[in-house]
């Protein structure tokens, strides 16, 4: 894996909306590069370069006042479109002044942003998740600053066949069971989509707790990878009510959005929501509950993974079969990281 590098031309999820109220900011690193996210007093977010253009101070120490972010150090100040519009001991403000502002779109309850060429930046193709304003589900969101390559992540989430292994307690379920379900793996225009079935199976702890489940379940897991996010839809219905004939609204849907940012080679911004249909008596608070623990179990074996392939980057690694959908993943990556360097080259 060469892990120095990333997806430019992409959207990527910079934070969740409810961080950050009018005149808060918040300093991230996306890509390697420094950026601070603010809310100016009109509502909008925009994100700028975390550096003073007179002496590198980050402007995220400084404050947020009305409609422009203000250095700390010597009192520059700067609009959303990252131009300085004040420099306290002079009159003039040279053209020169400004830093790099990244394009934002704000909506779903996510902030987005872009860190590629400035004019390639499409709003239209921010991807949509229209989950986290249907009134049919409740959803519950996190960041988790994760110690692993980005990669490290997708590939964690396209082969859920660690689920009995590494959450054996709460979504996981039998063994058996997940050796059995085969995974199918389809190649998208933009992405790659892996589904599991499991017809007529022991639904797992979490299942049971929140879907109220007594017997036997169809269950399923339908993945949808597009750069860089992953969509999850797992869920099951009592076996032979129509799971698999589209008739899921009877049964029980948990909704993962998985938004995955680089911030360096070896770190990650894993920001992710859950989303249930079971609203009854704090249901979504259980499973989000639930959902934040077994996240958290991914966390520590991406870090541990991150140990072992930084101490030794050129070691070896070998695919199984349950790896389709992560190679399909990892193909689809590969070919974009090329096309983006040879668009790189000819520009
Ligand atoms: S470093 Fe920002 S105003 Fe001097
Ligand atoms: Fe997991």
């Amino acid at each position: 894996m060469d892990e120095a590098r990333y997806l430019k031309n992409v959207w990527y999820v910079a934070g969740w909306s409810s961080e950050l109220a009018p005149g808060d900011k918040v300093a991230r690193t996306f890509l390697e590069q420094p950026v601070v996210l603010w809310r100016s007093s009109d509502g909008a977010v925009h994100a700028l370069a975390d550096r003073c253009i007179h002496r590198a101070m980050p402007l995220s120490a400084g404050p947020v006042d009305g409609n422009v972010i203000r250095c700390p150090y010597h009192g520059l100040e700067y609009g959303p479109d990252g131009k300085c519009v004040k420099i306290p001991a002079q009159d003039k403000v040279p053209s020169s002044a400004r830093v790099r502002a990244y394009p934002i779109v704000e909506r779903q309850g996510l902030i987005w942003i872009w860190m590629g060429e400035h004019d390639q930046a499409e709003t239209a193709s921010v991807p949509d998740y229209p989950i986290h304003d249907d009134p049919k589900y409740a959803w519950r969101s996190a960041h988790y600053p994760v110690n692993g390559n980005w990669q490290l992540l997708v590939d964690n989430l396209m082969d859920l066949s660690h689920l009995p292994y590494i959450h054996a307690n709460t979504i996981g379920g039998n063994p058996e069971l997940h050796f059995k379900t085969k995974t199918e793996s389809e190649k998208l225009p933009n992405g790659v989509r892996v589904t599991r079935y499991m017809p007529d199976s022991v639904p797992p702890p979490t299942y049971v707790d929140a879907g109220g489940f007594t017997g036997r379940v169809d269950r399923w897991q339908e993945i949808e990878f597009e750069p860089v996010l992953i969509r999850i839809h797992t869920g099951a219905c009592d076996a032979g009510t129509g799971a698999y004939e589209g008739l899921r609204e009877h049964g029980f849907s948990m909704r993962g959005f998985h938004g995955i940012t680089p911030e360096t080679a070896t770190t990650t911004h894993y920001f992710w929501s859950m989303a249930t249909n079971k609203l009854n008596d704090g249901m979504p608070d259980e499973v989000f509950e639930q959902t934040a623990r077994t996240f958290k179990e991914d966390q520590d074996v991406l870090e541990l993974q991150q140990l072992r392939m930084s101490e030794d980057p050129t070691g070896t690694m070998i695919d199984i079969a349950s790896d389709v959908g992560g190679r399909h993943t990892r193909q689809f990556i590969a070919r974009r990281l090329r096309e983006e360097a040879t668009a790189t080259i000819a520009a």
